[in-house]
């Protein structure tokens, strides 16, 4: 039986549907039993539970082979702040999954962690990378890149398709890599269902880097519009950011990593040597914008 938390995420979701899909027994993890109804529609079993409670996570582990961490709390507050769910939570996870004999930890990291990171969401995932090193479970860490379902829809395209305009945090000109989801989750079903991936760290990220205002552009020129690109400044963002700190830490982290430099922290990634050790065809940008595109021509 696969533990899913946060199997009821962009990525969990996509991971649980394949694992089903393949015969596997799933076991999803989440506080909103609501979220997961398709999901139980294909047979995944579905246990109520919350990485702040302690009791939740051991239940949840019993009987569990393997465990796939996907959740977060980037801009999360107060109990739901990220050092509660990110940090405690997750190393909480990790102790119940060694406890319940579970053989395999596939986690969710994110490209780039490290404990210098200017952003304490890298630093976080680091030092949960190491948490569960140090545990003695089995485990895999996969360090994505910037979904392109988030980063470059919800943020960018979405809006900018919806309002004809787009308003982008900061310069918007700092080159990222952005990667499809489902190219992250064949990477965790590998993972999870083979010896492959086995006590291995793996960058993950999709074939070209772009700048947010290129991802802008992309959408205007692919849907015809010609919309107005507007930003907000780093110096406004920074000053949002700290006053809403003490209220909205989580939305004040989004801010404050919105405003940093371009060179703050490297958000690139050159995907050769992980095509050379897994020939594939990534996900390209202007693929998933056309995709996107054709989703909203349907629902017209
Ligand atoms: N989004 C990105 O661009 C990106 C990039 C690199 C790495 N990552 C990492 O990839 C993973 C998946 O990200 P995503 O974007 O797919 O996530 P998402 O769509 O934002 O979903 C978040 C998930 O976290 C779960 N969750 C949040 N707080 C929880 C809590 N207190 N207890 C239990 N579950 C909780 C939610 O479950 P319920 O609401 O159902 O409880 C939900 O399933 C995360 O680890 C993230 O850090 C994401």
């Amino acid at each position: 039986m696969m533990l899913m938390v946060g199997g009821t995420g962009v990525l969990g979701r996509q991971v649980t549907r394949e694992l089903l899909s393949r015969g596997e027994r799933v076991r999803v993890f989440t506080r909103t039993p609501a979220k997961v109804k398709d999901l139980k529609q294909l047979g995944a079993a579905v246990v109520v539970g919350d990485l702040i409670d302690a009791a939740s996570i051991e239940r949840a582990c019993q009987g569990a082979s393997h465990v796939f961490a996907a959740a977060h709390s980037l801009i999360g507050d107060g109990r739901y702040r990220s050092a509660a769910v990110d940090d405690a939570g997750h190393r909480r996870l990790v102790d119940a999954a060694k406890a319940a004999g579970v053989r395999h930890f596939v986690y969710t990291s994110v490209l780039g962690a490290a404990p210098g990171h200017p952003v304490d969401f890298w630093r976080t995932k680091y030092h949960v990378e190491e948490y569960l090193k140090a545990s003695g479970l089995t485990y895999t860490i996969l360090r994505p890149s910037a979904f392109m379902e988030w980063h470059a829809h919800v943020f960018n395209g979405q809006p900018l398709l919806e309002k004809g305009n787009a308003m982008l945090l900061g310069r918007g000109t700092k080159l990222r890599n952005f990667v499809a989801v489902r190219d992250v989750a064949e990477f965790a079903v590998l993972a999870l269902t083979g010896p492959a991936l086995k006590n291995r760290t793996l960058e993950i990220g999709g074939p070209g880097n772009f700048s947010n205002r290129q991802v802008s552009e992309l959408y205007a020129r692919l849907a015809g519009l010609t919309p107005t690109i507007r930003q907000v400044p780093p110096g406004v963002l920074n000053v949002i950011g700290r006053l809403l700190k003490p209220f909205k830490p989580g939305i004040s982290r989004l801010l404050f990593l919105s405003s940093l430099p371009d060179d703050a922290f490297d958000e690139q990634f050159d995907a050769a040597a992980l095509l050379a050790e897994f020939p594939r065809e990534l996900t390209t940008l202007e693929a998933f914008v056309r995709e996107r595109l054709a989703e909203r021509a349907l629902r017209r």
